[in-house]
């Protein structure tokens, strides 16, 4: 393998650089394929779900993408949108200690673990059933209400400074926050949407807002590809052992991609409690380089 590394296939294993300023995850869609060999009602979801994404990557994600998304919500990918938003910020300058890291799909691998982190849903869920609406809909709704000007400048109590306080609101302070801010409706200081792309959106939310559910396939020739290298990075010897260690230290921000793949189908170099073969278990240090503790630790893709 190391022979292999020298004499250049490695650079087949081409990088697709979503290289972020601090996180793994910061502005890249985390999973933003759909399952395949779908039953009738996922595939109908599915259908429903790419309208949708369509219409949140052209007016939502320019702002609601990085680490550091407003209220961190995120609205790249299904994870993202379960997940919600928190009233943590992620950057701010008096800070004395470290905060609780919040990196999608690392430091929690579950709703309920987001929400012990602090996240409400934005979604219609059991979380929200009995609320007037929810977080996403009371937005829409007020954009919708209160759309600005077209060919104007926006609105001066529109605040755009990129360190101003945020609000956040939960469902249960949206009305106090709407009627102290009737022109902060979504899409945020923008065009308004569509009437397509504005019933879309709310008959999505109405219906439940369903997500795609299982993980994207792996094809086989990739699967291949995938154990050879985790063979490669795993194995014992020491010199093995550095080299692994040096490749993670390096990749650890990558999108790594497999030219026979799916052209947008990208992997993550990661340390995993669990070997391969089996369902990955991230350790979520805080630095590639921090100690992954004393149980036996392996490199996944
Ligand atoms: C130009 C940037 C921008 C765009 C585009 C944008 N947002 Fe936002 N969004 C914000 C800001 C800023 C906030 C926080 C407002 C506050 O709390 O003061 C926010 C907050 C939200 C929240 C509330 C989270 C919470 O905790 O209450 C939701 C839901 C939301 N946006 C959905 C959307 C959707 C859906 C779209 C696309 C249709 C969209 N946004 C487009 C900037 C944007």
């Amino acid at each position: 393998m190391l022979q292999t590394l020298r004499n250049g296939r490695f650079l087949t294993f081409v990088f697709a650089v979503a290289f972020a300023l601090l996180s793994t995850d910061q502005c890249t869609a985390q999973s933003d394929t759909t399952a395949s060999g779908a039953t009738s009602d996922a595939t109908r979801e599915n259908g429903d779900w790419t309208n949708v994404q369509k219409i949140l990557n052209h007016r939502c994600v320019v702002c609601h993408s990085c680490y550091d998304a407003p209220c961190q919500l995120k609205l790249t990918s299904p994870a993202g949108l379960l997940r919600g938003a928190s009233k943590e910020a992620v950057y701010h300058t008096e800070r004395l200690k470290d905060a609780q890291t919040t990196r999608l799909g690392i430091d929690a691998q579950t709703v309920p673990g987001w929400r012990a982190l602090g996240f409400y849903p934005v979604l219609p869920s059991s979380e929200t059933t009995g609320e007037a609406g929810t977080v996403l809909e009371r937005y829409l709704e007020l954009g919708r209400q209160s759309p600005l000007k077209a060919n104007a400048p926006v609105p001066t109590e529109l605040g755009l400074s990129i360190d101003r306080p945020l609000a956040c609101p939960t469902t249960q302070e949206f009305d106090a926050f709407s009627s102290a801010n009737p022109k902060a409706g979504m899409p945020y200081a923008t065009a308004p949407l569509n009437d397509i792309e504005y019933q879309m959106l709310m008959s999505w939310i109405q219906s439940g807002a369903p997500l795609p559910s299982a993980a994207p396939e792996i094809p086989e020739n990739i699967q291949i590809q995938i154990a050879e290298w985790e063979a490669f990075l795993n194995a014992s010897d020491l010199r093995h052992q550095l080299m692994g260690r040096y490749l993670y230290e390096h990749l650890f921000l990558a999108r790594l991609h497999f030219p026979a793949g799916e052209p947008r189908q990208f992997f993550q170099l990661v340390r995993s409690a669990s070997p391969p073969g089996s369902k990955i278990e991230i350790i979520a240090t805080r630095r590639p380089f921090d100690d992954p503790g004393a149980e036996p630790f392996y490199y996944r893709l």
